[in-house]
């Protein structure tokens, strides 16, 4: 079996727990953050997103741990993915999967017309991870991220209909 054939099992058969994220989890979350990214989101930045009733953040704890997470906003039926994250150690492993369709299962419950995001160019995993689910490119923003300096892709998920979600 290979690493991401072995990875996946292994995340099929732990206990995954989808709860919404509380400010005690922030140190994970920052943990995770900075792990992945090379502009991570400061504590500011994740604050407002545990109160704001926009908001819908949720975490994935597996065997107890917070092991990753998803931003979702969903603001005049138009859901965006803020942030999503795995811990690298999960990569792979159906857990982005798992989170991603959550948010869009939330969208689609609050009657979203389309899901929206942002991706670096480079972030071939991400992307493979959107196409996945149905994300569309629509656009591009110039210099949209820093360090480095890159355009931002602009995906969309047309429709709110979960029952096209992957199990
Ligand atoms: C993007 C991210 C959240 C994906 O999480 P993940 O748990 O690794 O993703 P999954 O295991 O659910 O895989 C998603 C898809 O990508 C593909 N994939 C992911 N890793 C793969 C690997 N090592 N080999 C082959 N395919 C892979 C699969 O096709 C999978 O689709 P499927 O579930 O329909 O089979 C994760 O890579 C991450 O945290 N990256 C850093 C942060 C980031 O870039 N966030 C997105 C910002 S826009």
């Amino acid at each position: 079996m290979g690493g991401y054939a072995r990875a996946r099992l292994a995340c099929i058969v732990s206990d995954i727990a989808l709860r919404t994220a509380q400010p005690s989890d922030l140190d994970s979350i920052l943990r995770i953050e900075r792990l992945v990214f090379s502009d991570p989101w400061s504590p500011e930045s994740f604050a407002p997103e545990f109160t704001d009733s926009y908001s819908w953040f949720r975490v994935a704890e597996i065997d107890g741990e917070v092991a990753g997470y998803v931003v979702a906003r969903i603001v005049a039926q138009q859901g965006e993915i803020a942030n999503i994250a795995v811990h690298p150690s999960r990569h792979g492993t159906g857990l982005g999967g798992t989170l991603l369709d959550a948010a869009i299962v939330a969208a689609a419950a609050a009657e979203c017309e389309a899901v929206w995001l942002e991706v670096r160019v480079s972030n071939a995993p991400a992307q493979r991870l959107y196409a996945s689910r149905r994300f569309e490119e629509i656009g591009r923003r110039r210099n949209y991220y820093r360090e480095p300096l890159e355009d931002a892709l602009v995906l969309r998920r047309a429709g709110s209909s979960s029952a096209s979600v992957p199990a």
